[in-house]
């Protein structure tokens, strides 16, 4: 037996209930991501109706669809220090309900003003939640198990946004689009509910000093001696006031801000959201003629996406990170060049939409196994404790951005040099994720959040 499946049987082995309390910490943190893939896919089905009821022009369907992406970016970007300063645990319950009062508004929105206000509410409390819940849970997992159990956050975003389109679809008849948005309120309660029980993080606790607190948390999720072993190395790494914004230029921690903001800009920019946002266009740009046939592929394509994370889940603390990021990845690349051909040399024909359909759902599965989960997983596992709220939230605030400028250019792109080409370019930009990936992301699995930051630390040197 390897060193490391003796860890792994061994940790919480005799506490099964430990490893319940553990699963219920981290799937009820992990809400955060059902919330987040519910409001960003919301807005697709929404649309149509909303454009109907307050005659809405195309320049204000894009304000109303972007609110969302620019509230989440500032919503990272300014509370990276909140989370440092008041704790993971009160991010999230704050956000909870931001997320309940964002979905009222949208919900009972009287016009167009009160509808972009409450998304860009909805935005800032996803953008919050976005790092929080995954910071919260990486800082409780034990390391054998922190791949598995972040990632859940991902398979709650995938679910979400499987959700949203389903929702959609079911209230689309009666053109109910306030409930909707409405719905959202619902996990949102139990998200505040569910962290007003459970503990604070403990490396956070330990981080103000709080060892004593520290050690009870970490008591209720691990056996007694593997809290006292890993409290002892979380506690000289703890420690150091408060952080400021300019410490993550310091060459110390310049390597983490490199990994997380270039990793944070190619999820991106490599064109998942052309696909989350857009599908039905693509597929009746493709050859499908009816809006039932692309809004079912669309569907499929959620369900690919939900499946392939669960894939990923399994495997993250098995086979590792980097294999499964440089396999997806290469998918990827294979997938966007086969539909940049299907584009540069179909005739518009139901058979080439099946083709597109396939290539995306390949594309889809192959972003499901790496970028997507491994993303949000490396950002929470990368930065050293005295900087980690801050630097998730600028790689946060990175992530949104860039979502937002994919958003607001790929129809542009298709216009001007076609979808062959535009898909081709992402082709080619992938191609440059993958070298990122290759030659600077870390191996992390197994690996406690401090030997992970003496690593990087060391890879610098
Ligand atoms: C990305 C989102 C994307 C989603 C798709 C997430 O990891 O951050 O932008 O919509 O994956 O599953």
């Amino acid at each position: 037996m390897s060193a490391s499946t003796h860890v792994r049987s061994a940790v919480n082995a005799n506490e099964p209930r430990k490893e319940r309390v553990l699963l219920l910490i981290a799937a009820t943190a992990a809400l955060c991501g059902l919330l987040f893939g519910y409001d960003t896919g919301v807005i697709s089905g929404a649309l149509l109706f909303l454009k109907k009821d307050f005659g809405l022009s195309a320049f204000a369907q894009g304000v109303v669809t972007s609110a969302v992406l620019a509230g989440a970016a500032a919503g990272a970007g300014f509370s990276g220090r909140l989370a440092d300063r008041f704790g993971r645990r009160r991010m999230v319950i704050a956000v909870a309900i931001l997320f309940l009062v964002a979905s009222l508004i949208t919900g009972l929105a009287p016009d167009v003003t009160w509808l972009v206000i409450g998304r860009v509410l909805a935005g800032v409390a996803i953008g919050i939640c976005s790092y929080a819940g995954p910071l919260y849970i990486s800082e409780i997992a034990p390391a054998i198990r922190r791949g598995a159990l972040v990632s859940l956050n991902q398979f709650l975003i995938t679910v979400g946004i499987l959700l949203s389109y389903l929702t959609d679809y079911l209230f689309a008849n009666g053109e109910h689009w306030r409930w909707m948005f409405g719905v959202a309120a619902v996990p949102a309660i139990i998200l505040w509910a569910g962290m007003l029980v459970l503990p604070e993080s403990p490396r956070w606790l330990a981080q103000q000093g709080q060892h004593a607190l520290a050690r009870e948390v970490l008591e209720r999720v691990r056996s007694s001696a593997e809290a006292e072993g890993e409290l002892a190395v979380i506690a000289t790494h703890a420690g150091g006031g408060q952080t400021r914004w300019a410490e993550l230029l310091s060459p110390q921690y310049r390597p983490a801000l490199v990994i997380g903001m270039g990793l944070a800009i190619f999820q991106q920019i490599t064109g998942i959201n052309t696909i989350i946002y857009y599908a039905p266009t693509i597929f009746q740009l493709a050859g499908f003629d009816s809006a039932a046939q692309s809004i079912l592929a669309t569907a499929g394509v959620g369900a690919v996406n939900v499946l392939m994370t669960i894939v990923s889940v399994r495997l993250l603390d098995r086979t590792g990170r980097r294999p499964l990021l440089l396999t997806g990845i290469a998918g990827m690349i294979v997938s966007l060049t086969a539909l940049g051909f299907v584009f540069q040399l179909g005739s518009h024909s139901a058979a080439f939409g099946w083709l597109a359909v396939v290539s995306v759902m390949l594309y889809v599965g192959s972003f499901a196994i790496s970028l997507g989960p491994i993303f949000w997983l490396l950002i929470s596992e990368i930065y050293p404790l005295r900087i980690r709220g801050v630097g998730m939230g600028v790689a946060t605030m990175t992530n949104w951005s860039f979502n937002l400028l994919v958003a607001l250019t790929f129809l542009v792109l298709v216009d001007s040099l076609g979808p062959g080409y535009t898909f081709w370019l992402y082709a080619l930009v992938s191609i440059s994720s993958f070298l990122f990936s290759y030659y600077l992301v870390p191996e992390t699995k197994g690996r406690t959040l401090e030997e992970i930051g003496e690593v990087i630390r060391h890879r610098k040197g």
